[in-house]
């Protein structure tokens, strides 16, 4: 290969999205584009893969990328939703699914998973996340690359995944997208690589790195990062490819003086691939002249390149016949999108069983808000090629199902999400006081988060409170459904409607999935992967936080009302809380109802003491003291009381899905070997430290159900 060569094949364009533009046909017949994203026309596709491989000198084909973030034409719940269902086998198939989909478009490449850590609500890509627990990510993140590969990634229906962004990206100060972030490194290597490793063990191919300042080298210039954790440490030979423009903005960071010296900090970082900025192409070449960097290093990004190219089978099947794959959209991709929609949404509030609706019972039904019938904005955000034309919204299918049996009235009442105007208000009470139930649809629409999509008031956009103010007054049963980017502040809602569910963002299976919630064809399971705050002041607000040295009790926290005047500042007795918000979150992590309901009973360990190296078994009995079949999300959590680097009070180690008839009782069982409860010390060695630990079973992450092991070094 020549120097262009191998420097054109770690160069990442933008394609033309449905036509070559000149200059990229030229430069990939002259062998100066290694990969290009955003084109999904298939014959587009093709006719580049034939420049790449017919009429360039060395006939190297092109990695195609795309965001397939949560399913291609077939939307899938946001991320955030997908860890609701805790449930990584629909994980896994909803993103074989989008593999099909993409593949048959041409892809070859998925940015995802995405394995941020999702603890700041404010931030709009939590969306993207899987919440805000490493453990969770982790074995959400794996199920989606196992998802997106397939069991060979030379199958035509494979695409390679892209775990993203490598690393520290959800940290962002503030929840202001791109802003810079501090992280420790025992907090680096204990929470926000965990996921990255454990994508890269199930077989992830790629990595991109973040557009954030991370510690004061951003991540596209961070060597530590790149060769030292990534290749040195973890020998992985997973392609990195920058985010977008983000070699150049090592110049706009600050960390270099222009873009030549951007190329040479991302390349001699260990950065393989320049996503849309073209420092690689334009200054590589003067700084091997230079001497500044040799041969070898660039030959070594090449390799990477090369290899994932390989591993595709690319060589030997560059073109895409769209014939070869199932139709989109079809009736089991639409499926499986819809058990995924159904798992992921959290029933927060159900007083005096308001839900489920029964429908003999009902014969006038208000449905209202801005997000009952809105096609689109129930794919939510990254949702490039889902096509609204599949969706089926909460109306037309509670009509489709009920409209010859009860009388629907629709009553859009607000423009959008954040429309300002009342003006629909009074037919949404005439329509509230003339039904016997009303249910509400309102939240976010998708543009309301993602990308460069933060919020600093994270509660109900617009009118929509004073909507439900409204319609409350009115005295009808109110069931509201929120659909939504994020965890919203809802503590001021609460108290106003009947009934709530949590509904994220759930693509394009929305309306028969909330339907058969509604109307109980199905219970309730999802629960949250993230905590609910009461106000964003609280943020961030996670339940594996440390312990601190003044934990605050119910009795050690003061409300502000509940402060004399001119009381005596003290220091002594005093915890860590708010005057405001105390410091209990609105819901906590892993919580949601059912309408059945579940007991818990008899935690047991299978021995009390273990060493080093060996495995007990915790178990729990379960029962199902509800009315109905339901599934229940068990959770287990361990606490290690004493560590030579403070632990969290308490971190989730497994969890399973568990379904039982009413009256039913099981036993759960989970194992535990010491390896889980290995950490990185204040050597920034992995291990597990021998002394007691606290155990938990239970239905959320506030679970009392409690029993003790302990390991000994041998
Ligand atoms: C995002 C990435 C995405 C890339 C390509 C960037 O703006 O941060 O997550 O994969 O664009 O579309």
């Amino acid at each position: 290969m020549t120097l262009d060569e191998k420097i054109g094949q770690l160069c990442l364009v933008m394609g033309g999205e449905g036509t070559i533009p000149d200059w990229i046909g030229d430069a990939v017949v002259r062998g100066r584009v290694g990969a290009v994203l955003n084109e999904v026309h298939v014959d587009t596709v093709n006719e580049l893969q034939r420049l790449a491989t017919e009429e360039s000198r060395l006939g190297i084909p092109l990695l195609n990328g795309r965001d397939v973030i949560h399913g291609f034409e077939t939307i899938f719940p946001l991320p955030l939703g997908q860890a609701a269902t805790w449930n990584p086998e629909l994980v896994e198939r909803g993103a074989r699914i989008a593999a099909r989909e993409a593949a048959a478009a041409g892809a070859n490449w998925s940015y995802a998973p995405m394995l941020d850590i999702g603890r700041d609500p404010r931030w709009g890509r939590i969306a993207e996340t899987f919440g805000e627990d490493p453990y969770m990510i982790s074995v959400m993140g794996a199920a989606m690359v196992r998802g997106f590969q397939g069991g060979n990634l030379a199958a035509p229906d494979a695409v390679a995944a892209c775990a993203k962004h490598f690393a520290g990206y959800g940290a962002s100060e503030g929840g202001r997208d791109y802003n810079t972030t501090n992280i420790p490194e025992h907090e680096l290597r204990n929470v926000h690589l965990v996921p990255f490793k454990a994508a890269l063990d199930a077989g992830a191919a790629s990595l991109m790195a973040s557009f954030s300042d991370l510690n004061g080298v951003p991540a596209t210039g961070n060597r530590w990062l790149l060769t030292t954790v990534l290749r040195d440490e973890w020998g992985s030979d997973a392609l990195t490819v920058s985010d977008w423009n983000s070699v150049a903005e090592l110049y706009t960071h600050g960390l270099a003086a222009d873009h030549r010296e951007a190329a040479f900090e991302a390349m001699t970082a260990g950065l393989d691939m320049e996503m849309s900025s073209t420092t690689y192409i334009d200054h590589v070449h003067a700084l091997l002249q230079a001497g500044r960097i040799t041969e070898e290093l660039i030959d070594a990004r090449v390799a990477n390149v090369l290899r994932l190219k390989f591993r595709l089978d690319l060589f030997e099947n560059p073109y895409t016949d769209p014939a070869a794959f199932p139709a989109p959209a079809n009736a089991n991709h639409l499926d499986a999108a819809r058990l995924a929609a159904t798992q992921s949404v959290v029933l927060l509030k159900n007083d005096e069983r308001a839900l489920p609706l029964t429908a003999d019972r009902l014969s006038r039904l208000a449905v209202i808000g801005p997000l009952a019938d809105d096609e689109y904005e129930q794919l939510g955000t990254w949702a490039f090629d889902g096509n609204p034309e599949h969706s089926q919204t909460p109306l037309g299918t509670l009509r489709k199902r009920f409209g010859d049996a009860m009388e629907i009235q629709y009553i859009r009442a607000l423009e959008t999400t954040r429309s300002q105007s009342r003006d629909g208000f009074g037919d949404a009470i005439k329509a509230a006081k003339q039904s016997d139930a009303v249910l509400l649809f309102l939240g976010e629409e998708a543009i309301l988060s993602g990308e460069a999509h933060c919020r600093a008031d994270i509660g109900l956009p617009g009118a929509q409170e004073a909507l439900i103010d409204a319609l409350a007054a009115v005295g009808t049963p109110l069931v509201l459904v929120v659909m939504a980017g994020r965890p919203l502040t809802l503590e001021s809602v609460l108290d106003k409607v009947d009934a709530l569910l949590f509904a994220w963002h759930p693509g394009t299976m929305a309306g028969p999935a909330l339907v058969d919630l509604l109307f109980g064809d199905v219970s309730p399971s999802g629960k949250l992967p993230v905590t609910f705050p009461r106000m964003v002041g609280q943020v961030p607000l996670y339940y594996a936080h440390k312990h601190t040295g003044r934990p605050p009790t119910p009795h050690t926290s003061t409300h502000i009302d509940d402060i004399e005047p001119r009381a005596v500042q003290t220091s002594v007795g005093n915890t860590s809380f708010y005057l405001d918000a105390g410091y209990t979150p609105l819901f906590p992590f892993g919580f949601g109802l059912s309408y059945a309901a579940f007991e818990y009973a008899h935690i047991e360990t299978s021995i009390h003491e273990i060493m080093l190296g060996e495995t007990l078994t915790v178990t729990a009995e379960l029962t199902n003291v509800g009315d109905c079949e339901a599934d229940e999300v068990v959770q287990l959590y361990v606490r290690d009381l004493a560590g030579s680097v403070t632990r969290p009070v308490r971190e989730l180690k497994g969890f399973q899905r568990v379904s039982l008839g009413p009256g039913e009782r099981t036993t759960v069982a989970f194992q535990l070997h010491t390896d889980d409860l290995a950490f990185y010390d204040r050597h920034m060695q992995r291990v597990t430290e021998p002394g007691t630990f606290h155990v938990w079973i239970g239905g959320d992450s506030t679970t009392e159900l409690r029993t003790e092991f302990v390991v000994t070094a041998g």
